[in-house]
């Protein structure tokens, strides 16, 4: 996948509802101006916020697998923690459902039943994987912003101001190779 192919990709996401009334481009922009705003040292995972629901514009028929879908795409272009970040997200849903008794309450409608789809709260064993993982922090951080970024209307930087971002992105990431 090319840059030009990813933005073209993300500006599809008018095409889909993220939920009643905030389609899912505006859903990707706020996640990721909500991530700068809060980490905004961590360029990788502003990244991630962007195009983490990219797998349900390349395979809309199948929303359970949306994250590793998401992740296998980007992952040449946008590197390894990127890749790591949007696998993951889904997941973190289960995990803080499962951990934080306070986290349902937060979940939008729509949230509700793809959890189930997803697999639906974590068993002990999947709670202790993901709570070892690498990253765990940025991941939950990326899930908050995931469930905040439903806005109707919210007014966020345009999908081009992300451009430079992304690109220094993929120039580190060749330059480790
Ligand atoms: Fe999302």
């Amino acid at each position: 996948m090319t840059f030009d192919e990813l933005f073209a990709l993300l500006r599809r996401g008018t095409e889909h509802a993220d939920e009643e009334r905030v389609d899912l481009l505006d859903h990707s922009l706020q996640c990721a101006a909500l991530l700068a705003e809060r980490h905004p040292g961590d360029r990788e995972l502003q990244i991630a916020g962007l195009v983490h629901d990219i797998g349900t514009i390349l395979r809309p028929d199948d929303p359970a697998q949306h994250a590793s879908t998401g992740a296998a795409a980007v992952a040449p272009l946008l590197g390894h923690r990127v890749a790591r970040l949007v696998s993951w997200h889904a997941d973190a849903k289960r995990y803080l459902v499962t951990t934080d008794a306070g986290y349902r309450k937060r979940l939008s409608a729509r949230s509700i039943v793809t959890l189930e789809a997803q697999g639906g709260a974590m068993s002990e064993t999947e709670v202790a994987a993901l709570a070892a993982a690498p990253d765990l922090a940025a991941l939950l951080e990326l899930r908050r912003a995931d469930d905040d970024a439903k806005v109707i209307g919210l007014a966020v930087p345009a999908l081009d101001t992300w451009r430079p971002l992304l690109t220094g992105a993929s120039t580190r990431v060749r330059g480790i190779r």
